[in-house]
C-alpha cells in the first residue's frame, strides 16, 4: 500500500471508530426524565445569548449554572449581559458566576476589540437595550465553581465553553481529572479543514488565548471540539426572526432585534453563508444530541508562533497514536439542529 491509502484508510479507521465508539447518547438519558446538568461558559456576545436560551429552553437541559469569561466583550459585560437575558427569560433562579477576566499570558483586563463590537456591537447584544437585572453575580469563582460541580454531580454533568478557552483550561489545571469525572466537555472553536474567521488560519475563541488552548489540547482531557467547520454550516435568516418578532413578547422582540443585528453584520463579513452561523448554540446542541454530528478523533495542538497563531491542528507525529483525545466535528445533521433549535426557542419566546 502506498502512503497515500495508508494515510487514507487510517483516517476512515478513526472516523469510524469514533461514530461508533461509546459516546454517550444523552437523547436516551433525556428520555428516562432525567434532564442533562449543563454548565455554560459564555462570553456573551449574541451567539452566546443564543446559546443560553436555546439552553434554558431545551427540555433535554437542566442549566445549573453560567461562568462568564472576557471575549466578544469585557468579563464585566459577558457577565451583566447573562444576568440581563436570564431574567429577560423567566430564569431568575439561575447562578452567574465570574470566570477570568484576559488570557492566561495577559495581565491587563480584556476590553472589547473593534472587530467583537461590528460582530456583536458595542454591548454584546447588538446595542438591543434590555432591561438591567437587580440580580448580583455570585460570590463563588467560576472555575471552582465547576469543580464542585462535577464533584457534586459526576457524569451527569456537561461542561460547554464557547469563549476562549482561560477559563476551562484553568479548572483543568486546577483540577486535572475533571474531564474523567463529568460527562463530557464540548467547546466551541478552532477550524480544521476551513480557514479562520478573525486570521486565515484561526477561529476567534482560540486566537484570544492559544496558549490555553494548546494546554488544553495537550492535557489529554477529552473533549468535542465544534469548530468553524460545522458551525458555518448551521445558519439563521431574518425569516426566522420575524417569527420570534411576531409573537409579540418582550423576549422575541428583543431577541428579534438582537439577532438582526448579527445576521447584518454577517452580511457584510460573510456574504457567503447567507445569514448568521449559530456557533455557540450548536456546541450546546451537541452535548446533549451527539448524534447530530460526526467526529473525527485526533491529537490535536494549537499554534501560538506569528505564523501560525490560533491555528487549530492535528499532530503529525501523532496521527496513528493511541486514545485520541479530540473529538472534531466534521459533519452535522444541519436541518435537524436548525429546526430542534427554531422550535425550542420559538417556544421559549412564546411564553415569556
Ligand atoms: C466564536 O467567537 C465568538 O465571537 C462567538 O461567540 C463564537 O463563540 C465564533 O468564532
Ligand atoms: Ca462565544
Amino acid at each position: 500500500m502506498n502512503k497515500f491509502w495508508i494515510g487514507l484508510t487510517s483516517i476512515l479507521l478513526l472516523v469510524t471508530a469514533c461514530s461508533t465508539s461509546e459516546k454517550r447518547d444523552n437523547l436516551e438519558q433525556a428520555q428516562t426524565n432525567q434532564k442533562v446538568k449543563l454548565i455554560l461558559d459564555l462570553d456573551t456576545g449574541i451567539d452566546d445569548a443564543m446559546a443560553l436560551a436555546y439552553a434554558v429552553g431545551c427540555p433535554d437541559i437542566e442549566l445549573i449554572g453560567v461562568v462568564g469569561i472576557y471575549g466578544n466583550v469585557s468579563l464585566k459585560t459577558s457577565v451583566q449581559n447573562s444576568l440581563d437575558l436570564l431574567d429577560l427569560l423567566n430564569s431568575k433562579d439561575i447562578p452567574v458566576f465570574e470566570g477570568v477576566a484576559h488570557a492566561q499570558n495577559k495581565e491587563d483586563v480584556y476590553e472589547a476589540s473593534e472587530i467583537g463590537k461590528f460582530i456583536h456591537g458595542n454591548n454584546g447584544l447588538g446595542n438591543v437595550e434590555i432591561a438591567h437585572s437587580n440580580r448580583n453575580v455570585e460570590p463563588q469563582n467560576g472555575i471552582d465553581f465547576m469543580i464542585e460541580s462535577a464533584k457534586k454531580y459526576g457524569k451527569d454533568l456537561m461542561i460547554v465553553a464557547v469563549g476562549p478557552m482561560t477559563n476551562i483550561n484553568a479548572a483543568i489545571k486546577k483540577e486535572p481529572q475533571l474531564g474523567e469525572m463529568i460527562g463530557g466537555i464540548v467547546i466551541m472553536g478552532g477550524a480544521l479543514i476551513v480557514e479562520g474567521n478573525v486570521s486565515p488560519v484561526a477561529e476567534a475563541n482560540i486566537f484570544q488565548d492559544p496558549f490555553a488552548a494548546n494546554e488544553l489540547f495537550q492535557s489529554g482531557t477529552h473533549l468535542t471540539m465544534v469548530g468553524l467547520d460545522v458551525t458555518q454550516r448551521t445558519n439563521l435568516t431574518k425569516k426566522d426572526t420575524q417569527i420570534w418578532r411576531e409573537l409579540g413578547t418582550d423576549s422575541g422582540k428583543a431577541f428579534a432585534d438582537i439577532v438582526d443585528y448579527y445576521i447584518d453584520a454577517y452580511g457584510e463579513s460573510a456574504p457567503e453563508l447567507a445569514g448568521c452561523a449559530l456557533h455557540d448554540p450548536l456546541a450546546v446542541a451537541v452535548a446533549v444530541h451527539p448524534n447530530l454530528i460526526k467526529t473525527l478523533a485526533l491529537h490535536m495542538k494549537v499554534g501560538t508562533s506569528e505564523n501560525d497563531w490560533g491555528r487549530t491542528v492535528a499532530e503529525n507525529g501523532k496521527m496513528n497514536s493511541p486514545n485520541p483525545n479530540i473529538e472534531v466535528c466534521v459533519d452535522v445533521e444541519v436541518d435537524e439542529f436548525v429546526s430542534h433549535f427554531m422550535e425550542t426557542l420559538t417556544n421559549l419566546f412564546k411564553n415569556n
